[in-house]
C-alpha cells in the first residue's frame, strides 16, 4: 500500500499533486460560482457580508490562511476562531456571516460543538470543508465542499491542508464574484494559477534531496523558531506544529516582526530560524527581520523563490522554491515544511506515522 514510500506521510506528501488536482477540477469545469458550495449556496452567499471560520490545529492554520485572501481579494471581513475556544465565549453573533468550519476528519468534537454553538446564536448560513463524505460536521451544515484528498492515514495532515486551502481560495473568489469584485480577467488569471498549482507543488516536492541535508543539521536540536508574514505567517504556524508534532523537537512561529517584542531574546548560535521568505509585498521586511536574527549569531533556513534575491552566507542557508503567481504561494510553501518535519523525524527515529498521544480523529474534548 505505501509503494515506493517509507511511512503514510511520505506517500500523503508525495499525493499533493493529484490531491490538488482532483480537488481543482470541478472548478475548472465551472469557473468560481457558488453551486460549488451546493445547490442552495447561491441564494444563501449571496446575504453574506462577512466569515467566521472555527477549526482546530492544522484545519485552523488553513482558516488564518484564508483571512488574507478573503480581505484582500473578496474586501469581506473575516474572523478565524480557535473552536475550543470559541465554544465556550460568550461570542457576538451577525447572522449575516456566514460560518464556515474547516475539519479534515469532519469528526472533530471541538468544532462540531463550536458549529452547533454558532447556530444556536443564530448563524444559520454553514458551510463544511470536508474531506470526508457524510462525515458528522458536513452533515450539520447547510453548504458542503469537499476536497477530494483521498483517505490521509498519518496523523499529521499534509495533502488534507494544502485541499483545504484550495477549497478556501475557492471560496475567496466565489465571494468576490458574487460582489462584483472580480473582473473576468483577473478570474481567468486565478483559474490559470489553480491549472499550474500541481506542477509548482511537484516542483516543490522534488526539492526533498535538499530539504533532507537540512533535516539532518535539524535533529540534534531541541528547539527551533519559524518566521513567516502575513499570509505566509500561518505557513510558519504550520510548520512549526508539524515539526513539534512528529519529531518533538520544540519549534514556535512568530510573525517576523513580533521578534524583538520578546523571542529574539531566545536566539543564539543553537537556535535554527526558518523563515518562508517568498517575494511578497513583506518581503523587505522580513529582510530585515532576518538581520536582527542573524546579528545574535542565529542560523537561518530561508524557503525563498528566486524572485526573493537572496544568496546564502555564512549562516544563511537557502533553498529556492518554485515561483508561484502570487496569491496561491502559500499552497506551494506548505510543501518544503511538510518535508523538513518529516525528515527530522526520520533522523530522529520517531514514529512518524503515529506521533506519541496523539490521535488522528479527536472526537473527545
Ligand atoms: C496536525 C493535525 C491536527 C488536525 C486537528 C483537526 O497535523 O492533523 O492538528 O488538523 O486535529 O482535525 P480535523 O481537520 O480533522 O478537524
Amino acid at each position: 500500500e505505501l509503494g515506493p514510500y517509507s511511512h503514510f506521510m511520505q506517500k500523503e506528501i508525495h499525493e499533493q499533486p493529484k490531491a490538488l488536482s482532483d480537488t481543482i477540477e470541478p472548478l475548472l469545469e465551472a469557473g468560481f460560482v457558488p453551486e460549488l458550495f451546493g445547490a442552495n449556496a447561491k441564494e444563501l452567499l449571496s446575504k453574506v457580508d462577512g466569515v467566521l471560520i472555527l477549526a482546530c490545529g492544522t484545519s485552523y492554520y488553513a482558516g488564518s490562511v484564508a483571512r488574507y485572501w478573503l480581505e484582500s481579494i473578496a474586501s469581506v471581513p473575516c474572523q478565524v476562531e480557535i473552536a475550543s475556544e470559541y465554544r465556550y465565549r460568550d461570542a457576538v453573533a451577525n447572522p449575516n456571516w456566514l460560518v464556515v468550519t474547516l475539519s479534515q476528519s469532519g469528526e472533530t468534537l471541538d468544532t462540531m460543538e463550536a458549529l452547533k454553538y454558532a447556530k444556536s446564536l443564530g448563524h444559520d448560513k454553514t458551510l463544511s470543508i470536508c474531506n470526508v463524505r457524510e462525515s458528522a460536521i458536513p452533515r450539520s451544515s447547510e453548504m458542503v465542499f469537499y476536497t477530494r484528498a483521498g483517505a490521509e492515514i498519518g496523523v499529521a495532515s499534509t495533502k488534507a491542508f494544502t485541499t483545504q486551502l484550495l477549497a478556501l481560495f475557492a471560496l475567496t473568489a466565489t465571494l468576490a464574484k458574487i460582489k462584483g469584485r472580480l473582473s473576468d480577467t483577473q478570474e481567468q488569471s486565478y483559474l490559470d494559477a489553480l491549472r499550474h498549482l500541481p506542477g509548482s507543488v511537484q516542483h516543490a516536492l522534488n526539492l526533498e534531496p535538499q530539504i533532507k541535508i537540512w533535516a539532518d543539521r535539524f535533529a540534534p536540536k531541541e528547539h527551533a523558531l519559524f518566521l513567516g508574514r502575513g499570509v505566509h505567517y500561518p505557513i510558519a504556524l504550520e510548520g512549526a506544529l508539524k515539526l513539534k508534532e512528529i519529531s518533538y523537537i520544540h519549534a514556535e512561529a512568530y510573525p517576523a516582526g513580533e521578534l524583538k517584542h520578546g523571542p529574539l531574546a531566545l536566539v543564539d548560535d543553537n537556535m535554527p530560524v526558518v523563515v518562508i521568505a517568498p517575494n511578497d509585498v513583506l518581503l523587505e521586511k522580513v529582510k530585515s527581520n532576518m538581520q536582527e536574527v542573524r546579528a545574535r549569531g542565529g542560523e537561518l533556513f530561508v524557503f525563498a523563490d528566486l524572485d526573493s534575491h537572496f544568496s546564502e552566507s555564512e549562516g544563511v542557508h537557502v533553498i529556492r522554491t518554485p515561483r508561484h503567481a502570487g496569491v496561491l504561494s502559500p499552497v506551494v510553501h506548505a510543501v518544503p515544511v511538510q518535508i523538513l518535519a518529516y525528515h527530522a523525524a526520520l533522523q530522529r527515529g520517531t514514529d512518524v506515522d503515529k506521533p506519541r498521544n496523539l490521535a488522528k480523529s479527536v472526537t473527545v474534548e
